[in-house]
């Protein structure tokens, strides 16, 4: 391993480059990471080139070290613990910072805490980071990470580097992004725009703080802070997925929201799909739900009812562009799926389970005595005895109440290896959307499906969206929260201006989707889900393909269309609750829309658009007239 040699080719000063070339990068770039050598103080740098050696021999690094640990029932496939205290993305301390206020959140009404993005000023934000990044790396690895968000050089892709003292970001970085020294020819061989992502676990050594699980971070001084202005993310303190994989919701959606808000097009919280039917026409899908919603199993869906295939383009973020013919074009700008684990088994989502039997890191699940992976949902694969050792490192066994996995444990595999990727998924060009759908947790009150009546009542639809809390976030216990358009955590900018946007896109010659929300989660009186869910979601898919045909099988209902009566088909499910599936309690809409109008006046005020407001109301005086 090179960090070993003696004499090092290249210095920046006294620090060793211990790979890579600093002269090869492009000279904003070395500027750029100059001075973060300069702030942060690493003992060496690593500039990544993305090759399946280096791979290998930062996982053979981390084993020894204790980081991962193999998996050996399988190929490739490791298992890493975090520190207990860095399990999720933490909303508390995720900052917008912009020379204007306004420009990164609403003008909330007096005596409320705005939730739709948090602001910071730049002289907070200046003392805070002066606390925290000089020499935060000290006597650890400096890794420069060039990546391209979509495929390399597509006219739809995003350039960012960054830069991180954690092999393991390292490490599913490349799962999830394409790392690649390309991107350098790219950046020279155009404008040179990049965004620029500075990470840190926060942990110089040596260590001011006990280091658990071999996972250095700072949970006391987590703090993730986007600068629009300077398409710039610096993220402190903290491990975990969403807050250190940079690509992924700092960059792909906060940053770029705010790109696409500037270039006209739409970067968003949502899977993309295709779904052919059994006569062979295709259609391309869209869909937006909170973290922990479904989004990867309906992206991964194996279809129930015979003639249909769903094949996948991307499972969490969509990048959309309108084009001139007017049609929507979407790409997926991942590289890779950083799934629920708990839940996923080959009943529920068995084209996850396939993807994931090799080259794939899960953090925080639980392991079997025989290396396999084990989390909440697979008691099936194990038998009464089998011995297995819980995400917290403790014994457990089949019936202990305990959880063996993390409720948001997760599993980081490549999409290249899913059996459904569309063979269009890196296409450059994207693939056409022909419906967007909203959704969310939703045990009571909410359909399983409805259509809005146009595009501007869909914005309004998206805007209302309310789901359960998830173990993504770290919100305790379930309670119901609005997500705007499944965004709440990844709102880049003023979300009045945000809804503008979305509105604003309606003009000719623009093809606009049509709009639907679903709820796979509705449950009975005593608490059991009314819908099947999983595999038997693509029925409401069918529906809403058909719908997009335009096809006779709609009713007005006061809050959208609602299918008509056995338009659904529901062949071979046994017994669902047709009328209580779709049913629309009067008290239960009249208090929610009551309730909406007024988090969405508070927390948007004078920036909440008009034609929302006027939406609200039409929908509250038809909830009124039922
Ligand atoms: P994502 O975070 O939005 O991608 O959501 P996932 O697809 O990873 O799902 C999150 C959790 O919801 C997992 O535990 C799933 O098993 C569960 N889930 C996903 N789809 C359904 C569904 O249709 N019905 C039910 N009941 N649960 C689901
Ligand atoms: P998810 O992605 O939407 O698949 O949960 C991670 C997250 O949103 O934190
Ligand atoms: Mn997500
Ligand atoms: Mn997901």
């Amino acid at each position: 391993f090179v960090e070993h040699r003696e004499v090092f080719i290249e210095h920046y000063g006294e620090v060793p480059i211990v790979k890579g070339s600093f002269n090869d990068m492009p000279k904003n770039v070395q500027a750029w990471v100059a001075s973060k050598i300069d702030l942060c103080k690493p003992r060496g740098v690593y500039i990544c080139d993305g090759s399946q050696e280096e791979a290998e021999t930062i996982i053979h690094k981390l084993e020894e070290r204790g980081t991962l640990h193999k998996l050996k029932a399988y190929e490739n496939n490791y298992i890493c613990k975090t520190d207990p205290k860095d399990v999720a993305r933490v909303e508390g301390l995720t900052y917008i910072v912009s020379h204007n206020k306004h420009d990164s959140v609403p003008h909330v009404r007096p005596n409320t805490k705005g939730i739709l993005a948090q602001w910071m000023s730049y002289a907070e934000a200046e003392k805070l980071n002066m606390d925290r990044w000089p020499g935060c790396m000290a006597g650890r690895m400096m890794y420069v990470i060039p990546f391209s968000m979509g495929p390399v050089g597509s006219p739809l892709s995003k350039i960012g580097v960054q830069v991180t003292d954690s092999n393991y970001v390292l490490l599913c970085m490349r799962i999830m992004t394409r790392v690649t020294p390309k991107v350098w020819d790219v950046l020279k061989k155009g404008k040179g725009d990049f965004v620029k992502c500075l990470h840190s676990m926060g942990s110089p050594r040596p260590n001011q703080r006990k280091v658990i699980n071999h996972w250095p971070c700072n949970p006391d001084k987590v703090l993730i802070l986007h600068y629009p202005e300077e398409r710039k993310v610096t993220s402190f303190g903290s491990g975990y997925g969403g807050n250190s994989l940079l690509g992924k919701k700092c960059f792909a959606l906060r940053i770029a929201g705010v790109i696409a808000r500037d270039e006209g097009w739409l970067a968003e919280h949502m899977l993309i799909m295709s779904v052919t039917n059994p006569k062979g026409q295709e259609k391309f899908i869209a869909a937006a739900f909170p973290s922990a919603c479904g989004k990867t199993n309906m992206a991964l869906l194996t279809p129930t009812i015979p003639g249909y295939k769903v094949q996948c383009i991307g499972d969490d973020i969509a990048w959309m562009r309108f084009e001139e013919n007017g049609e929507l074009r979407g790409i997926n700008p991942e590289a890779g799926f950083f799934g629920v684990a708990p839940g996923t088994n080959e009943k529920t989502n068995p084209i996850a389970v396939q993807t994931f039997q090799s080259n794939s890191i899960f953090t925080n699940v639980a392991e079997t005595e025989d290396g396999h992976f084990f989390w909440e949902g697979m008691e099936d694969k194990i038998s009464d005895d089998t011995e297995v050792v819980t995400w917290l490192g403790g014994k457990w066994k089949k019936g202990n109440p305990e959880k063996a996995a993390h409720p948001n444990s997760r599993f980081c595999t490549p999409a290249g290896q899913c059996p459904i990727m569309h063979p269009m998924w890196e296409d450059p060009k994207g693939v056409p959307i022909s419906a967007i759908i909203f959704g969310g947790r939703r045990p009571e009150g909410v359909p399983l499906v409805l259509e809005a009546f146009d595009w501007k009542h869909g914005v309004m639809l998206g805007a209302q969206l309310k789901s359960e809390t998830t173990a993504a976030a770290e919100f305790k216990g379930k309670k119901i929260m609005h997500d705007p358009m499944a965004m709440r955590p990844f709102i880049g900018y003023n979300f009045g201006k945000y809804l503008d946007h979305w509105l604003e896109v309606e003009k000719p010659p623009h093809k606009v989707p049509k709009i639907f929300h679903v709820n796979w989660f509705r449950v009975d009186s005593t608490g059991k889900f009314l819908w099947p869910g999983f595999g038997d979601n693509i029925r409401v898919l069918d529906w809403i393909m058909r719908r997009v045909d335009g096809e006779d099988i709609a009713v007005e209902s006061p809050i959208g269309l609602l299918p008509k009566k056995g338009s659904i088909n529901l062949d071979g499910l046994g017994e669902i609750n047709w009328d209580e599936l779709f049913s629309i309690p009067k008290d239960y809409w009249l208090a929610d829309i009551k309730e909406t109008m007024k988090f969405l006046d508070d927390q948007t005020g004078e920036d909440l658009p008009q034609v929302v407001r006027d939406e609200l109301q039409k929908q509250a005086d038809r909830i009124n007239a039922m």
